[in-house]
């Protein structure tokens, strides 16, 4: 079927209380494995691209293969901008086809971050494209800085209330002790800070930095209302891990499909397991 926008999927989820999985890409082999898992789940789901995934891929070639695979999939598929953080970038996926964006104006203070994403949103509503926005900063799981730090960083529930308010997004992209890439320890989530903003905030919430969390925790969180969830690196280490264990069994293989083949077969079991954890088998 055509791409759908996350207004399609994440309110039902909402109410139902399950997460549909937002997986990112950066070539074909990702986007047939989410799609395969996705299929084979009956899950619907959303394939996301980050502004470095444009970079290398090409916008074109992203959104070709994923309005392909989506026109294939019996479920409904989202493409969405990751973490886009200007205007132009935002406008330039709305125009190639994304039915999707993120506008990430967290590094902005709260006046400036409503403004932009509301220039976003004004250019989105035309085009029936969902608008996801960030408050609060998440970080990488690199960064050198203390709890007390990083909880100053979280998104403070006041703000939350006049940030969806102020902008009305579809989604709300929350900082709650996540980050992105692998976590050096177990990364302790902010749980009283979740039901606060969602008793606060009836906007769709979404949460970051997803791969590693313990399975307990992402059930918490999504027992808590959160209904998007982002993975990439959990998919990264799949990929490679496959890549891999090929190149330790034959070092001389030249050939890609029997590198990349067993690659997409591991990333299509981890995006399974992905989307059984998060509630929305069998939901498409
Ligand atoms: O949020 C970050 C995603 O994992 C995308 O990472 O900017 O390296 O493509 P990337
Ligand atoms: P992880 O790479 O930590 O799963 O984070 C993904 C993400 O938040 C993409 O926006
Ligand atoms: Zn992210």
């Amino acid at each position: 079927m055509p791409l759908v926008n996350m207004n399609a999927i994440l309110p039902k989820a909402q109410k139902e209380g399950y997460a549909i999985g937002a997986f990112n890409c950066n070539n074909m082999e990702i986007i047939q494995a989410i799609i395969a898992a996705a299929t084979i789940e009956k899950s619907p789901v959303i394939i996301q691209a980050s502004q470095g995934a444009i970079k290398y891929a090409g916008i074109d070639y992203i959104t070709a293969l994923t309005k392909l695979a989506a026109e294939k999939a019996p479920v409904p598929v989202v493409l969405h901008l990751d973490h886009g953080t200007s205007f132009e970038q935002a406008v330039s996926c709305i125009v190639t086809g994304f039915s999707s964006v993120m506008i990430d104006g967290s590094k902005h203070p709260l006046p400036e971050n409503i403004e932009l994403t509301n220039r976003v949103l004004a250019v989105a509503r035309c085009a029936n494209v969902s608008v996801e926005g960030e408050l609060g900063k998440i970080g990488g799981t690199e960064d050198d800085i203390s709890v007390s730090e990083k909880e100053a960083l979280y998104t403070d529930p006041d703000e939350a209330v006049e940030y969806v308010t102020s902008t009305g997004v579809d989604a709300f992209a929350i900082a709650i002790g996540t980050a992105h890439g692998q976590y050096k320890g177990e990364p302790k989530l902010d749980f009283d800070r979740l039901a606060e903003i969602r008793k606060r905030v009836t906007t769709p919430i979404v949460l970051h930095g997803s791969s590693g969390v313990p399975d307990d925790a992402i059930r918490q969180a999504v027992e808590l209302g959160v209904c998007k969830i982002n993975i990439d690196t959990n998919i990264r280490e799949a990929f490679m891990g496959g890549v891999v264990s090929v190149l330790e069994k034959n070092p001389k293989e030249i050939d890609p499909r029997k590198v990349l083949g067993p690659a997409r077969e591991a990333m299509t079991e981890i995006v399974r397991e992905k989307i059984r954890l998060f509630g929305s088998a069998g939901k498409a």
